[in-house]
């Protein structure tokens, strides 16, 4: 039986989630928790030759959504449930509500086909709190570094974001009482201000 705590982290590229989950990372540590910091795509060694080829790869919708949650799968079985079971507090940086926003929202792939994987892979294993850094793409954009070769997602145009974000809201509306909703385009104190008072109200701080 899981004990410890899943916490995921979501939003459209370039809304400033990682100083946030550093933050937390230290913060939960130095409280005595077993802090297991995790991404998606990605998170196992398997998982992370597949993130490789699902960033730079041209692939048609479905193979990309059975990439994703392939390797979703292990991270699952390797690293999620086994912190899980042990108390641990799993921090993961994007989970299956990124495949819903990007995948279904950004790319139009079908949500019932998202929900039937879905379904296989996690039987039943969701987030018990998720952070939605929410903003506007044109405030992500600008933020988004030029000083890298952007991958097949961070190249896609502001309209692409703008279903994204929307892809996002669909899930929060759908399971309201998992999200938490931040106002991503503030400064980064009053974002971790923001991060505080919620997670102190869901009992997380
Ligand atoms: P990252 O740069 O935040 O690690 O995320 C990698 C990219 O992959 C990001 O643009 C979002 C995208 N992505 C999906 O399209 N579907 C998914 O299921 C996940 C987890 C990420």
């Amino acid at each position: 039986m899981s004990t410890g705590r899943f916490i995921s982290f979501e939003g459209i590229d370039g809304a400033g989630k990682t100083t946030h989950i550093d933050a937390l990372e230290r913060l939960w540590r130095e409280a005595g928790h077993e802090v297991v910091r995790t991404r998606e795509p990605g998170g196992t060694a398997l998982a992370e030759k597949l993130r490789g080829l699902f960033l730079h790869d041209a692939m048609d919708p479905l193979t990309e959504a059975l990439l994703v949650f392939a390797g979703r799968r292990d991270h699952i079985k390797q690293v999620i449930e086994p912190a899980l079971a042990r108390g641990a507090w799993v921090l993961c940086d994007r989970f299956t509500d990124a495949t819903f926003a990007y995948q279904g929202g950004g790319r139009g792939f079908d949500l019932q086909v998202l929900t039937q994987l879905e379904d296989w892979v996690q039987s039943g294993l969701q987030p018990d709190l998720t952070l939605l850094f929410d903003l506007p793409p044109q405030v992500a954009a600008a933020r988004l570094t030029q000083a890298r070769q952007p991958d097949r997602f961070e190249a896609q145009d502001l309209d692409f974001f703008e279903r994204v974000r929307a892809g996002y809201r669909q899930r929060m509306e759908a399971d309201p009482g998992r999200f938490v909703v931040i106002a991503a385009d503030q400064t980064q104190t009053e974002v971790a201000h923001d991060i505080a008072q919620a997670l102190k109200a869901r009992g997380f701080a």
